[in-house]
């Protein structure tokens, strides 16, 4: 059954969708019903290999057993306390994201743009109180073509008009550098710099991975000149590349991690700022906070990701379907379809030349052969499945983004 002969279960389901909400989002014409591992089933009873993975939050796929049984175990102690009161998964969730990112402090919030925002908020207060940049003074540098979230002081740094148009008045602090370009950055950095905030690997943009070097340089120059490096890897992060942060690959290791998505496991949103005491001791009480970050249901479900990331295996998995799965589209490049692929691990940007069509129509096209995928910026799209795709589902998923390419 193709999208545009859909039945009138899904036809209404989203006419409901488009009458009652916000015209936000742009979703592909089908209905989720349920979801197991790598697979999702529609309101129609077809399934669909999803090659998304919630943008990276689903990286140990969906319905993770050790996932689920740890949130309904949850669910029947306690589910929130606020941070008016301590509870009894606050300490050991704190302290083992700590010893898994090899930092000292936690401070937990919910979405990842809520990490961004604390991380810029605990850069500035970290320049005034630390390194002594005069009052309202301190700069944060960000690479063009970021993304790192939707509040409007993140958009305000952001060089995406449609992220960023006519929501203004902007927030001031940030200087723009191109991404990759070591130069550049050398000569942004000023006496008033407190950060600079970079995604290791640009997800959003069309997963562009900076030149070798570049992580390594920008580590070299915050350290010379007092700069904290913030890495955004809120979607690079906790197994996707095939290490447990996307930095490793350049041996470097940031000032804070800035992670989300998937330490909630697709499960809750979790997210979190992890760095130093040295940094994040300059909060005091009452100085930043959240309702829900740090809840008892978001730690027992985070722990539970700890403990999977702890064993290595997932990493394994990514670096090895990766190689795989960056083989084949490496062979795809070279067939007139495909301009560009780019990526690591299992994570993949793959640009299609105009002729073949757009981003959108090769994911509507794909959506009919059963693969679930995401266009970016016109003509790229995303290839992200859950870290526990089978070899043979990816090769499957594979097959019919080659079916959709030489079929038009
Ligand atoms: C690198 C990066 N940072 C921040 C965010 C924002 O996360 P959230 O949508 O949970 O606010 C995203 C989301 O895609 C992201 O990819």
């Amino acid at each position: 059954m193709s999208t545009t002969q859909t039945t009138q279960t899904t036809q209404s389901a989203i006419a409901a969708a488009e009458a009652h909400s916000a015209h936000n989002y742009h979703p592909l014409p089908v209905v989720v019903a349920t979801a197991d591992g790598a697979w999702l089933t529609d309101v129609e009873g077809r399934r669909f290999l999803d090659m998304l993975a919630g943008y990276s939050a689903l990286n140990f796929g969906h319905g993770n057993r050790r996932l689920i049984d740890a949130a309904k175990a949850q669910l029947e102690r306690v589910t929130l306390t606020s941070r008016a009161f301590h509870h009894d998964r606050f300490g050991d969730f704190c302290a083992q994201l700590a010893e898994l990112c090899d930092m000292e402090m936690v401070l937990p919030m919910n979405t990842g743009a809520e990490a961004v925002e604390t991380a810029v908020k605990t850069a500035r207060k970290w320049g005034y109180r630390v390194k002594g940049v005069p009052d309202n003074m301190a700069k944060i540098v960000v690479a063009a073509d970021n993304f790192h979230g939707r509040t409007t002081t993140i958009i305000s740094f952001s060089t995406d008009p449609e992220a960023r148009a006519d929501y203004g008045p902007y927030t001031p602090g940030f200087e723009i550098v191109p991404y990759g370009d070591t130069a550049a950055m050398e000569a942004a950095l000023t006496d008033n710099t407190v950060a600079v905030l970079l995604e290791p690997i640009q997800g959003e943009a069309g997963v562009l991975v900076p030149p070798p070097g570049y992580l390594r340089r920008v580590r070299e120059l915050t350290r010379e000149r007092d700069v904290l490096f913030i890495a955004d890897e809120i979607q690079s992060g906790l197994g996707r590349t095939g290490r447990t942060f996307a930095c490793e690959h350049e041996g470097v290791v940031p000032d804070m991690y800035l992670l989300g998505k998937a330490l909630g496991g697709g499960v809750v949103p979790v997210s979190a700022v992890v760095s130093s005491a040295a940094v994040l001791g300059v909060h005091r009480p009452g100085e930043h906070g959240s309702t829900f970050g740090g809840n008892p249901l978001a730690c027992a479900v985070a722990l539970e990701v700890i403990a999977m990331l702890r064993t290595g295996e997932y990493q394994q998995r990514a670096a090895e379907l990766g190689e795989h799965l960056h083989h084949e589209l490496g062979l795809l490049a070279g067939g007139g379809a495909v301009e560009a692929v780019r990526g690591r691990g299992l994570w993949a940007g793959v640009d299609i030349a105009p002729s073949h069509g757009t981003g959108r129509e090769i994911s509507e096209k794909l959506l009919d052969r059963g693969v679930l995928v995401k266009d970016t910026h016109g003509s790229t799209i995303r290839i992200a499945p859950p870290l526990v795709i089978s070899k043979e589902d990816l090769d499957w998923g594979l097959d019919q983004l080659r079916g959709v390419l030489t079929e038009g």
